[in-house]
């Protein structure tokens, strides 16, 4: 299907309408600037800006030590980049699990100090209280359920979650209730697709999945992942598009010869 490139901005809206009308949502992950810039002129509906900058922009082991002045500084780069889509920037951990208050703050800073459109946080009945703080505030809110990197700790590893009747019920409850207290769309990360697909028929808001097979209303990756930056890292939900950590590398490699063997620069190369 081609992408609709007269949309001026996609908002939570429109991707309620592409729910209905049965268009699927592409969204994918951006840091910074020259990144989103390439990502929203392909025609990306949202562009997230995850926490998992802090694994793949800072090489932490997991989201938790990314801040909330790293994620607004992330955050207002992608925004100055895009035109077209909607961006959702993730509440990164300690800054919305002490208190609905404490979320909302965060959650104006995002808005406030990087112009984003939206944000996203982890949990279900947990968070509630927050999101709903938070919408009433005018601030348009995206769950997350299933595998919730923020709670690695909790389950130690970083298998497919509610495979399990148990987990797989509070699911379900956790994203009628996400929708109840008014998130415009809900991330499933590594569940069962016969799962996702469940939970997708029940929601009236649009759920977008990752490792949650192709029932969603959408898709999401981290854009290093897809792109083959992130050596070695090839779980079987991902698809690589490009092997760009061996390109980049041939590249350089190719610099550092050009230069050493002082076929850089040429006489053309100059002033
Ligand atoms: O931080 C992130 O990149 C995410 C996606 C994996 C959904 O939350």
């Amino acid at each position: 299907m081609s992408v609709n490139k007269e949309i001026k901005r996609i908002t939570t809206h429109t991707l309620q309408s592409m729910k209905h009308d049965g268009e699927k949502i592409a969204m994918l992950t951006s840091y910074d600037f020259s990144m989103a810039t390439i990502v929203d002129d392909a025609g990306m509906d949202i562009i997230l800006v995850g926490d998992s900058a802090s694994n793949v922009m800072a090489g932490h082991e997991t989201t938790l030590p990314i801040t909330l002045d790293q994620m607004i500084y992330h955050a207002a780069s992608v925004v100055r980049a895009a035109k077209r889509a909607l961006i959702v920037v993730d509440l990164p951990f300690g800054s919305y699990q002490g208190n609905s208050k404490e979320a909302l703050n965060s959650a104006i800073r995002i808005m406030k100090e990087a112009g984003a459109h939206a944000v996203k946080l982890e949990g279900g009945i947990e968070v509630r209280e927050s999101v709903e703080r938070i919408i009433t505030a005018g601030i348009p809110v995206m769950g997350h359920l299933g595998l919730t990197p923020q709670s690695i700790y909790k389950f130690g590893t970083y298998t497919v979650r509610a495979k399990e009747e148990a987990e797989a019920q509070k699911l379900k409850d956790d994203a009628l209730i996400l929708q109840e207290a008014g998130c415009f769309g809900v991330v499933l990360e590594k569940i069962p697709a016969k799962l996702a697909e469940e939970v997708t028929k029940s929601l009236r808001i649009p759920t977008i999945g990752i490792g949650a097979g192709p029932s969603c209303d959408g898709q999401v990756l981290v854009i290093n992942d897809m792109l083959g930056l992130t050596k070695g890292f090839k779980p079987r939900f991902l698809r690589q598009y490009l092997d760009l950590y061996q390109e980049i590398n041939g590249a350089v490699k190719s610099y550092v010869n050009d230069v050493k063997t002082q076929s850089f620069p040429n006489e053309k190369e100059q002033y």
